[in-house]
């Protein structure tokens, strides 16, 4: 499965089947955590077959999650700029490699418990949010999609084909409350603008949705402006 397949493919998904994630998925997801790690200075742990952060809490159930043992804790320091927009930029790398291995998953931001023994966390880092893993009891349903006219503008008066592309993956993003509170401009000398509006996790949203646009428009056609 490409990349553009498991954009279109993803979905949240909170009910797992008690299959151990396969060794080879493990491996692959683990080498790239490593990998994002590396790049961003994160500290993302993957935490295989830990049922406790989703066990019985009042919270895992209001949040509807079942048989999930395997997550994503996403670590990073508390001081870094834009801790959030690196979060879910490299969050959701690994969650498209996640459907890729054929694997579901789901973002959560506050329905788990933190498990101090199990996920390390420095004095001077945070655990943002965890993203849930597995063979999912379903392949989720399709979110509903704002007017794209609604997150979107350019300033050249046009609107290129690679700009469409990236605009087409950014709405399958996942968001918290599905808010899509983002918004991508087209500036001239082919940049694009990427501003979160205000919002519960909306910063982690514009990382996500960062990640998603440059699937789509290619990397090759385009800058983001700082
Ligand atoms: C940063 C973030 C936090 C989220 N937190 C939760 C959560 O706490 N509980 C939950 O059930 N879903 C959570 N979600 C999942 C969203 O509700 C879901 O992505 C959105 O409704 C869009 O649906 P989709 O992922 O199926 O496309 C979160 C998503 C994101 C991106």
């Amino acid at each position: 499965m490409n990349i553009l397949d498991a954009i279109k493919e993803r979905h949240s998904v909170r009910s797992f089947t008690d299959q151990p994630i396969a060794a080879e998925a493990v491996a692959a997801l683990q080498q790239a955590v490593d990998e994002c790690n590396r790049e961003s200075g994160l500290n993302i742990q993957l935490i295989i077959d830990e049922p406790k952060a989703f066990g019985t809490s009042k919270m895992a159930h209001y949040g509807k999650f079942s048989g999930v043992r395997n997550y994503l804790a996403m670590v990073g320091k508390k001081d870094f700029p834009d801790l959030d927009g690196r979060v879910g930029y490299y969050g959701e790398r690994l969650v498209l490699l996640a459907q890729q291995l054929g694997l579901n998953s789901c973002w959560v931001g506050l329905t788990y418990k933190k498990q101090a023994d199990v996920v390390q966390i420095g004095d001077d880092e945070r655990l943002r949010c965890v993203i849930a893993l597995g063979y999912g009891t379903t392949q989720g349903v399709a979110h509903k999609v704002k007017d794209v006219g609604k997150v979107c503008r350019s300033r050249t008066g046009e609107m290129p084909d690679w700009f469409c592309r990236g605009l087409a993956a950014a709405m399958l993003a996942p968001t918290a409350l599905n808010q899509q509170k983002f918004r991508l401009t087209l500036l001239p000398g082919n940049q694009v603008e990427a501003k979160a509006r205000m919002g519960y996790f909306s910063k982690v949203d514009l990382g996500i949705v960062k990640y998603h646009f440059e699937q789509g428009a290619g990397t090759e056609n385009f800058t983001w402006k700082q």
